[in-house]
């Protein structure tokens, strides 16, 4: 497994990889890898020649008053699992070498209506370092194929969305989310939480799971029946909710009925830790 940092070398790697092969699989991540991550990795090992993953904690994508000095970086141990898993590639660029005149000052993409709504709306820039620093790793790597979870779903759509409007020849592939046990949808800020609220954060998972099929299962309704006692649950729980809301699937428009694609979306704290998840809710036809 070759691993560079300098995004100048890189291109040489990558061109004699290349020579080999015909299609290169990308996967980027911002480290602390978990077992979410090494299910992108695979799936894109099982769809590519050869598998390239970048780690980069982005500054762009953090607010002032955020965890960019906190995220945890475990850079020794996340080289050797992508070792395990069969890696070909790993670009681990400097923040100077990204954004040579420094985050602030670098030009922005930005998707609006999809990256304006839910998270985009709490975390407002958000998703404009998202699409900034993936078009930029994008342009390093040219890769055919580059593989998002599911977790992130409002990233994933974004992303979608960017590689259509500026016409990339990239193939955007999902993989699904990857939980605990519990439930709990894997990320790398649940180690931050509370022994306490670790036992409570499963609750997530289970309300988006029961007010998924109570919204299947009512033939016709307003959301806001199911919804808003749930999110009182949350709250009751201990949870701050920032949302818990339907939206159509491709649009991220809210609804108020089940004929067409949705997805119930929730983003919610324990403590300082904020959790999202969501639960795709297929038409009923
Ligand atoms: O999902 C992430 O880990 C990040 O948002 C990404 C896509 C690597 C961009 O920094």
């Amino acid at each position: 497994m070759i691993v560079v940092s300098d995004t100048a070398a890189l291109e040489e790697h990558l061109s004699a990889l290349r020579d080999r092969a015909s299609r290169v699989a990308f996967v980027p991540t911002m480290g602390n890898l978990h077992e979410g991550h090494l299910a992108l990795v695979h799936q894109a090992r099982a769809a590519a020649d050869v598998v390239v993953v970048s780690i980069f904690v982005n500054p762009m994508q953090f607010a002032a008053h955020e965890d960019l000095d906190t995220y945890p970086r475990t850079l020794d141990d996340d080289l050797s699992a992508l070792r395990k898993a069969g890696v070909d590639l790993v670009l681990t660029p400097s923040t100077d070498d990204i954004y040579p005149d420094g985050s602030a000052q670098h030009t922005a993409i930005h998707v609006p209506e999809l990256g304006d709504a839910l998270c985009g709306k709490d975390r407002p820039g958000h998703f404009d370092g998202v699409c900034t620093v993936v078009y930029k790793l994008f342009q390093l790597v040219e890769p055919d194929i580059a593989v998002f979870g599911e977790k992130d779903l409002q990233q994933l759509l974004i992303i979608k969305k960017m590689v259509a409007d500026l016409s990339l020849p990239i193939d955007i592939q999902s993989g699904p989310t990857q939980r605990a046990g519990d439930g709990l949808a894997l990320s790398s800020r649940n180690q931050y939480l509370s022994a306490s609220a670790r036992a409570l954060a499963p609750l997530l998972w289970q309300t988006l799971q029961s007010c998924g099929a109570a919204l299947m299962a009512t033939p016709a309704h307003q959301p806001a029946s199911i919804i808003d006692p749930a999110k009182a649950e949350l709250e009751r729980a201990g949870f701050e909710v920032d949302y818990l809301e339907l939206r159509e699937i491709s649009t991220l428009q809210r609804v108020d009925n089940m004929d067409q694609d949705c997805a119930l979306f929730v983003a919610a704290r324990l403590g300082e830790t904020r959790l999202i998840d969501n639960i795709q809710l297929a038409a009923r036809r």
